[in-house]
């Protein structure tokens, strides 16, 4: 049977302002080109996970207005089922900058991200409990978050943590998550060590993992990713390619991984799909339309 993700989390309207730099403090810069389109760090791993062909489904909440329109009906279209999105108050917003080499700079507007409630998870509780895997982030209330993973400890839903933007999180909490994914200076957060090094990033994970108890993976963006379990504590470089638009691409990447782990592949085969994934989407402008979809990848059509 094929396995089923909940993505429990948030949907943004991303304004992507591409532009040579940040203005100075005081200054009034000109930028080049304006992206708008759907976002947000859960819709963006729904649609990843939904466009490799997994049975998604989005639990979240967007306002009842435009952008709240489009973002229900993006994902709609993707192919995730979004009857679990519930329409109140003010879309969620991104405001992203992004640079000539693709790095970006984002802020995010909660909205109607910030008013998903405990309630509402035990609303639907009996079809969460149909996931293969529930992947989690922190754009809505940690408590719901927190809820959820301890909610979920001991079922056999696998807990995927996108700790990002980064919380602090009780250790008996983070017990309960199968896969933690954050990028470095999450990690950094985390475990209060600066990651400069890839040596660095290791030994965070060894940190993080010694906590869950499970799998860690912090990605380090053009350098690629260090994955942690109990057996191994390995190092994937990242594809060579021209990055044009990073907005998402760690999105891409959990997608891409839930998707592979779903298959049933092994910890090496998921990192290196995940990477070939993401490396795809920073090669094309925006967020969510420049994740691949399975058919793209099997004709070779994204290169
Ligand atoms: O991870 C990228 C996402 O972070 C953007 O889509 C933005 O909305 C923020 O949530």
């Amino acid at each position: 049977m094929t396995k089923q993700v909940a993505v429990i989390g948030s949907l943004n309207y991303d304004i992507i302002v591409k532009q040579q730099r940040m203005p100075y403090k005081g200054e009034t810069f000109i930028a080049d080109t304006l992206v708008q389109g759907p976002g947000g760090k859960g819709a963006n791993q729904a649609a990843q996970c939904a466009k490799l062909g997994m049975p998604t489904i989005m639990v979240g909440k967007v306002g009842q207005d435009r952008f709240g329109d489009a973002l229900v009906g993006s994902l709609t279209a993707i192919g995730v089922d979004t009857s679990y999105v519930k329409r109140t108050g003010s879309t969620g917003l991104g405001i992203v900058h992004v640079m000539p080499d693709g790095d970006y700079y984002s802020s995010i507007i909660k909205g109607a991200n910030e008013l998903i409630t405990i309630q509402d998870i035990d609303e639907i509780v009996g079809d969460l409990m149909n996931a293969a895997f529930i992947i989690l982030q922190q754009e809505i209330p940690q408590q719901v978050t927190e809820y959820i993973i301890k909610r979920f400890k001991d079922s056999e839903t696998q807990i995927v943590l996108n700790n990002a933007p980064a919380c602090h999180i009780p250790s008996d909490v983070l017990r309960g998550v199968n896969l933690l994914v954050v990028n470095e200076s999450e990690a950094a957060f985390m475990t209060g060590k600066s990651i400069t090094t890839i040596e660095e990033a290791s030994s965070a994970g060894k940190k993080l993992q010694e906590i869950t108890g499970d799998t860690v993976i912090i990605t380090l963006g053009k350098e690629g990713s260090i994955a942690v379990n109990n057996e191994k504590n390995e190092y994937f470089a990242a594809k060579k390619v021209k990055a044009v638009d990073a907005t998402g691409a760690g999105d891409s990447f959990i997608g891409a991984l839930v998707y592979s782990l779903s298959k049933g592949q092994s910890l090496d085969e998921c990192m290196k799909f995940a990477t070939e994934v993401s490396a795809k989407t920073v090669m094309k402008e925006g967020g969510q339309e420049s994740f691949p979809t399975e058919k793209e990848l099997r004709k070779g059509l994204v290169r």
